[in-house]
C-alpha cells in the first residue's frame, strides 16, 4: 500500500521527488520521507502526515539539494504512523524503501543484531543487506543476498552512502517501474509519478532487479543472477494532470464527472445507429463467446469493485441466463474453490494493483484459465497480466473512496448482461432496440439527480448525529445497499451495515433504535412493494428512514423522515442511480463531522498488501 519513488537525473531531486510523492500519495498517507545525496552526504528528513507536513519539514530542513535521491509514502502494516516507522529505514550506510510485508522479518530480527530503531518489517531488510553487504562489499550482491533471505510480497529501493552513485530496486509482488528520460531514470510505483518527464518505461517482473549506476547507465537481472534485455514501452494513454477545478475535495469533483464518463462508455460502446450494444474487448476479442460456451463465468475483485461485480451477477444472471460466480479476492484465493477447466474469469479493480486480486490473477495463469480484466488503470499489473481487457474509462479517480470507476464498472457490467443476453438468444434484438433510448437517456438523469444535492446535505444534517447505519435493499438493489453502507462508514467512521431487506427480522432488527438511521433503496420495481413492508417493519422500531426511491412516489414518501428522490427508468438504471444520492450523503455527512474525504484515516486507495 505504500508507494516507492527514486530519482537519478540533473535536476533537483528534492523538488522532483516530493512532486512524485504528492501524485502517489494514494497509496498511503500516514507519514512520509525522502533521502537526497547531496555533496555534503546522505539527507533523510521524515515526518508523519500526508505530502503537505513532509514539504514543511522538507523547507524548514532548509538548502541542500542534489540529483538523486528516493522517497516513500507509507501506510502502516507494522508499527504506528511516527516518525521512527517512516521510511527511507537505514542500518549504518545501508538506506531502503519498501513497499510490501516481509513475512519472516521477526525470524531475521532475532537473527540479526540491529539496533532495530522502528517496529517496522521494513528496517530488517535494511540490516540484512547491512550484513550481506559486510561479507560481499558488493551492493548487487548484497541485495541479492537479501532477497535469498526474505519471505514475503514486496519492491525495494536500496542506496548506500559507500557507493552513492548506484541505486538498485527490485520486485517480488508490488508493482515498480522505470523511466528513461534524457540523462535521467526514475523509478516508481507508479508510471504517472514521471509521466510529466517521460513516457518511456520498463516494467520489473517478479524475480527482477533494476541496477542503476548513473544517469545514463542502467542493467537488469534476472531472479538467476543473469544480465537481461528489457523491452520498453512507449505509454501513450495515461491520466493526464487532474485539479480540483475549484471543488472542495477530488470526491466531489469525480461525483459530478459521473454523467460525462457514463457518456464516454456509451460512445465507446453503444452503436447508436444500429441501436445495439457493441463492448470492444481487447486481444481475446472472442471473450464473451466463450463465456456464453461454458456457460458460467466467475467474477473477483475487491472492495467496491467487488460490490459491483455483485451487481454484475445479478444484472448478467437475470439478463443472459449465464451462471455468475462471484467471490472476494482475499476469500477465493484460499477458499479452494472449484474452478472447471477454461471457466472464464473476470477480474475487476479500479487501480490494477490490488494484492488480492493480482494474486488471483496468477492462480488463473497456472490454470490457464482465460482473464479478462476491468481496470482503470491502463497499463496496470492487472491490465498487463490478463488475457483480455476492458476499460472503466472513468479518468484518474484521486478520492479514495471509489465514486466514478464504481458507476462506471456498473454501466458496463449492465453493457455486457445485454451482449451475453443477445449472444446467449434470452434477449431479443427488438428487446435489445427498446433498451438502448434509456441508456442514451442515463446521463442526462444522472445529472438530473446531482441537481439536488441540496436533498442531501438535507439529509446529512439529520444523519450526523445517529449511531448507527443500516441500508437496506432487494434484489439488484442490494450490492448497492452496500456500496452505500461502504461509503458512510469509510467516511464518516460510524457504523454502517447493510442486509438484503428481508434478512431484517433474521437478526439485524434487534439493532434498530431511535438512534439508527435505516437507509432504504426502493425505487419503483417488481421488489418495492416487499421492500416498502421491511422498511415499515423498521420505521415501527424508531428508526430514522431515508428512503431512495422514484419521484412522486407516494409511499415512499409517507415512509420517510428524508426522501431522496431519482427519476422513473428501468431498474438496472436506476440501481446505478440510487447510488448518487449515497454518495452524497456520506459526503456531506462527512463534511459536517470535518472528516478529509479524500483521504479517511487508516485507508488507502491502492492496496498492494493483503
Ligand atoms: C480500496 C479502495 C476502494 C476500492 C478497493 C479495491 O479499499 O479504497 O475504493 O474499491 O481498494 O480497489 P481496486 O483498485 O482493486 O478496485
Amino acid at each position: 500500500m505504500c508507494g516507492i519513488i527514486g530519482y537519478v537525473g540533473f535536476r533537483d531531486s528534492k523538488e522532483v521527488l516530493l512532486n512524485g510523492l504528492e501524485k502517489i500519495q494514494y497509496r498511503g498517507y500516514d507519514s512520509m520521507g525522502l533521502l537526497i545525496v547531496t555533496k555534503q552526504g546522505f539527507k533523510r528528513v521524515r515526518s508523519v502526515g500526508d505530502i503537505r507536513q513532509l514539504r514543511k519539514k522538507v523547507a524548514d530542513a532548509g538548502g541542500n539539494s542534489g540529483s538523486w535521491g528516493l522517497g516513500h509514502s507509507r501506510w502502516a502494516t507494522h508499527g504506528p504512523p511516527v516518525e521512527a516507522n517512516a521510511h527511507p529505514h537505514k542500518a549504518e550506510h545501508i538506506y531502503i524503501v519498501h513497499n510490501g510485508i516481509i513475512e519472516n522479518a521477526e525470524e531475521l530480527k532475532a537473527w540479526l543484531k540491529g539496533p532495530f530503531l522502528s517496529e517496522t518489517d521494513s528496517e530488517v531488510v535494511a540490516h540484512c543487506i547491512l550484513d550481506s553487504y559486510k561479507k560481499n562489499s558488493s551492493l548487487k550482491e548484497a541485495v541479492f543476498d537479501t532477497i535469498s533471505k526474505i519471505k514475503g510480497e514486496y519492491a525495494i529501493a536500496v542506496m548506500s552512502e559507500k557507493d552513492p552513485n548506484e541505486l538498485i530496486a527490485f520486485k517480488k509482488g508490488p508493482s515498480l517501474v522505470i523511466g528513461l528520460g534524457e540523462k535521467e531514470i526514475f523509478l516508481s510505483s507508479d508510471a504517472q509519478v514521471f509521466l510529466p518527464y517521460t513516457n518511456r518505461v520498463i516494467f520489473l517482473k517478479d524475480g527482477e532487479m533494476a541496477h542503476i549506476q548513473n544517469r545514463e547507465t542502467l542493467y537488469f537481472y534476472s531472479d538467476k543472477k543473469q544480465k537481461i534485455d528489457k523491452p520498453i514501452t512507449l505509454l501513450d494513454s495515461y491520466f493526464t494532470e487532474t485539479e480540483k477545478k475549484g471543488y472542495p475535495y477530488y470526491m466531489l469533483k469525480e461525483i459530478y464527472e459521473q454523467p460525462d464518463c457514463i457518456a464516454n462508455l456509451i460512445e465507446t460502446h453503444v452503436n447508436k445507429k444500429a441501436c445495439k450494444v457493441e463492448v470492444g474487448i481487447n486481444n481475446e476479442k472472442d471473450f464473451l463467446d466463450q463465456i456464453v460456451q461454458k456457460g458460467r463465468c466467475n467474477i473477483v475483485a475487491c472492495g467496491s469493485s467487488y460490490y459491483a461485480a455483485l451487481y454484475g451477477k445479478y444484472a448478467i444472471e437475470k439478463g443472459s441466463r449465464i451462471s455468475i460466480g462471484v467471490d472476494m479476492a482475499s476469500e477465493f484465493r484460499y477458499r479452494s474453490p472449484v474452478l472447471s477447466s477454461r471457466t472464464p474469469l473476470l477480474l475487476i479493480s479500479q487501480s490494477g494493483e490490488t494484492a488480492d486480486t493480482l494474486a488471483v490473477m496468477r492462480m488463473a495463469q497456472e490454470l490457464s484459465l482465460p482473464v479478462l480484466s476491468l481496470c482503470n488503470v491502463a497499463h496496470s499489473s492487472l491490465d498487463r497480466g490478463a488475457s483480455a481487457q476492458l476499460y472503466m474509462s472513468a479518468g484518474m479517480e484521486k478520492g479514495v473512496a471509489s465514486t466514478k470507476a464504481f458507476t462506471s464498472t456498473l454501466f458496463i457490467l449492465f453493457l455486457l448482461s445485454i451482449v451475453l443476453g443477445r449472444k446467449k438468444g434470452s434477449l431479443s434484438l427488438s428487446e435489445e432496440q427498446k433498451i438502448i433510448p434509456s441508456l442514451l437517456l442515463f446521463p442526462d438523469q444522472m445529472k438530473e439527480v446531482l441537481s439536488r444535492e441540496k436533498e442531501c446535505v438535507a439529509a446529512a444534517h439529520l444523519l450526523r448525529a445517529l449511531k448507527s447505519f443500516i441500508y437496506l435493499g432487494r434484489d439488484i438493489y442490494y450490492p448497492l445497499a452496500l456500496e452505500g453502507a461502504l461509503k458512510m462508514k469509510e467516511l464518516t467512521y460510524i457504523h454502517a451495515a447493510a442486509y438484503p431487506a428481508g434478512e431484517m427480522k433474521h437478526g439485524p432488527l434487534a439493532l434498530v433504535d431511535a438512534d439508527t438511521a435505516i437507509v432504504g433503496l426502493a425505487p419503483k420495481s417488481h421488489v418495492s412493494k416487499k421492500t416498502f413492508s421491511n422498511l415499515e417493519e423498521a420505521r415501527s422500531r424508531g428508526g430514522k428512514m431515508i428512503v431512495v426511491g422514484t419521484r412522486g412516489d407516494k409511499e415512499s414518501v409517507s415512509l420517510s423522515d428524508c426522501f431522496l428522490s431519482i427519476p422513473s427508468c428501468n431498474t438496472y438504471l436506476s440501481s446505478i442511480l440510487c447510488v448518487l444520492p449515497l454518495q452524497l450523503i456520506a459526503y456531506h455527512t462527512a463534511c459536517s463531522l470535518g472528516h478529509n474525504v479524500d483521504q479517511p484515516r487508516n485507508l488507502a486507495k491502492s492496496v498492494t498488501v493483503e
